[in-house]
């Protein structure tokens, strides 16, 4: 296992950053969290989730809470049955409230749509009833692959009415990648659209779709909607979402399922080539997104305008804009694009447009904006602002007080939320108005959620000391396995601490002198760009399937902008000629790697090497690559097979080969 990459200098950072901003006496006074949760959670916790548990609709009530007889395999709400999309949607326009926006969504070239709860419900009955017209039914598995548009919520809840998982795929991921998570878990159906629209133009998207497809006999059928009307090839198996769910009748009855039947997959990337499927199921999942949703952005429903910016490809997409939102009846913000399309005020146009009062970001985006200016939201008038959230790697101090001050007005609190693919639901957060917020820790567990930072033994660490980020009772919203690779999931978050029956996170991790934990980012060979997580073996193959590349290595190395930047030292073919080591062939190499994982996988830098630094038995030490990388001396090379090689690497690198 190797250490975080910058692990010191974050750490060094944290350490100097003392100031905490306590919740206005206004906020407090209103707010849905209060300080006596975490002592009801702590009294009892399956009786602090049943409680929680009952925010949702079920069909049939459980007979148990929490069934951990079996772990790592837990089932929550044992016996109970509901039906998650009901509970998203249905519910809410039998209570009265089928009038009121559920989405408000922005497309990137300026058109908009606001779909009231009504609305929603027969958008998903028709689509639900679609899916049954082609036999798609419980526990199917259906790839979505798509941009930001209504269609694909309302895919997804389609799917979930009907008892099938979806299994969405980020639309910047390539054919292959696409290709892969389809046959990975046997999709019968892909759910796409003719192109999408990126920095103000349409780009296709199908051929993406068609491409996979190929590779991929498990589909049966592709349904197309028509997003960017640009001129598709069309397949065999195509059918147009207007021609197919248009014509289907608006009402649908929804099926109770049971508690742990499988709500969806989603790949995310681990320390081999190969992602993993992580599975969630219904009831657990839908209760604790449900609880962190209100809790941890203080939602009040009659109220608020909520905008979560992620993309409903990862994760975040999933339970806050999809799930979470859907299930307390929020009226939300969707936005297609990017932030900087037509103008870097995008964002804060849309946010007055609108009057957004809790706005869900990642740190990546919040560096963007600073490196913009302070001037450009200051154009905006952003006082609607009254929760601000942050996810998918560490923000730095600088950043967090930024958002606050320029976006937050100087008052809002901010919620530095950590979770993962596999948690499902947040973790670890402050709870606005009941926490001193620390600008750069996420600082305490949830109620009703159990996390320490432990040493190499499994032993918790004292106050002001560091190490690994472990959760320690299991969680409603917690992944269910890996698809199809029982002994992955076990090894992966089950064996590090197995004696002490620990779930290992990945992340490194310290405690303040005043037990707040700080997140100081993943400990294994998984980088963090821009929030997204990519392995440094996934990048690797792609580079080594280049027939010009004989061996490769990559590191995550810090960057002032998206946290880490992918950096590729490669290692020539004999015959590659003479110019492959050239400005055109690294920018080739570059653009192989976007096209066989996605352009989020582009390395920042490729830099040609004679040899890679191997320890005797031929592992890679990328720590010292990390150093290269990062512009420092190199550390400790007395582990490595050959001690030259390192200065062989600074030689080629300073004399520009
Ligand atoms: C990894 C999970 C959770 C949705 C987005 C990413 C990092 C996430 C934080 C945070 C520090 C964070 C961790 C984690 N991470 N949130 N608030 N502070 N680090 O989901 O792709 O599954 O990645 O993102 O390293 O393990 P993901």
């Amino acid at each position: 296992m190797t250490q975080s990459p910058g692990q010191g200098q974050a750490l060094d950072n944290l350490l100097t950053e003392s100031r905490t901003f306590p919740p206005s006496d206004e906020f407090a006074a209103q707010a849905n969290a209060q300080p006596a949760l975490y002592e009801e959670a702590k009294a009892d916790r399956e009786a602090f989730w049943a409680k929680q548990a009952e925010r949702l609709h079920w069909d049939t009530k459980w007979t148990q809470v929490l069934d951990w007889s079996d772990a790592p395999f837990a089932k929550w709400f044992v016996g109970g049955k509901l039906n998650v999309a009901y509970n998203c949607v249905d519910r809410h326009v039998e209570s009265g409230h089928g009038d009121q926006v559920a989405i408000h969504w922005e497309g990137e070239p300026g058109d908009s749509r606001a779909i009231t709860y009504g609305e929603l419900q027969r958008e998903v009955s028709k689509a639900a009833n679609a899916l049954t017209s082609l036999g798609i039914g419980a526990e199917d598995r259906v790839a979505i692959y798509m941009p930001m548009i209504p269609e694909a919520i309302f895919a997804m809840l389609a799917c979930a009415r009907v008892g099938a998982m979806h299994s969405v795929v980020f639309g910047g991921f390539s054919a292959e990648a696409l290709r892969t998570r389809i046959e990975d878990s046997a999709c019968r159906l892909v759910i796409t659209t003719d192109g999408q629209y990126r920095r103000g133009t349409p780009a296709p998207l199908k051929p993406a779709v068609d491409e996979a497809v190929a590779g991929a006999p498990s589909v049966e059928k592709v349904i197309v909607v028509k997003r960017t009307d640009t001129e598709v090839a069309w397949m065999d198996k195509d059918v147009w979402w207007h021609e197919l769910v248009d014509s289907q009748s608006d009402q649908h009855t929804p099926e109770a399922f049971d508690a742990e039947h499988p709500l969806f997959i989603l790949y995310t990337s681990g320390t081999t080539g190969k992602p993993k499927g992580i599975l969630h199921t219904s009831g657990g999942y839908l209760t604790q997104a449900s609880y962190t949703q209100h809790h941890v952005f203080d939602l009040k429903p009659d109220t608020d305008v909520y905008w979560c910016t992620a993309d409903i490809g990862w994760v975040t997409g999933h339970s806050y804009i999809v799930y979470g939102p859907l299930s307390n009846r929020v009226t939300q913000v969707v936005y297609e694009g990017t932030p900087n399309t037509p103008h870097e005020g995008r964002h804060w146009e849309i946010v007055q447009k609108y009057g957004v009062s809790i706005y869900y970001t990642a740190p990546t985006l919040i560096r963007t904006f600073m490196k913009w200016g302070a001037e450009i939201p200051a154009k905006f008038d952003l006082s609607s602002l009254r929760v601000l959230g942050s996810v998918g790697e560490p923000i730095n101090p600088e950043a967090w007080i930024w958002y606050r001050e320029n976006v937050g007005g100087g008052k809002a609190p901010i919620v530095d939320t950590w979770w993962q693919t596999e948690t499902g639901a947040i973790m670890i957060s402050p709870l606005p108005g009941v926490v001193s917020t620390k600008p750069g820790s996420a600082q305490r567990p949830l109620p009703g959620i159990g996390a320490k930072v432990v040493n190499d033994e499994g032993v918790e660490v004292p106050h002001g000391g560091g190490g690994y980020l472990v959760l320690d009772e299991p969680w409603p919203s917690m992944l269910r396995g890996i698809w199809g690779d029982e002994e992955r999931y076990r090894e992966t978050y089950w064996s590090r601490f197995a004696e002490q029956g620990f779930y290992f996170a990945g992340d490194g991790a310290k405690y303040d002198d005043d037990g707040d934990i700080w997140l100081l980012g993943r400990v294994d060979d998984v980088m963090n760009v821009s929030g997204h997580r990519i392995s440094t073996t996934e990048v690797e193959s792609a580079l080594v399937s280049h027939p010009t590349v004989a061996e490769a290595a990559v590191v995550g190395a810090s960057d002032a902008t998206t946290g880490q930047g992918i950096v590729a030292f490669v290692i020539l073919r004999g015959g590659a000629g003479s110019d492959a080591g050239g400005a055109d062939a690294i920018k080739r190499l570059r653009d192989h790697v976007a096209k066989e994982i996605g352009p989020i996988a582009k390395p920042r830098q490729i830099m040609v090497v004679p040899e890679l630094p191997k320890t005797r038995s031929g592992k890679i030490m990328r720590r010292l690559l990390r150093d290269v990388a990062e512009n420092r001396a190199v550390g400790d090379v007395t582990t490595l097979a050959d001690s030259s090689v390192m200065d062989l690497i600074s030689a080629g690198l300073q004399s520009g080969k």
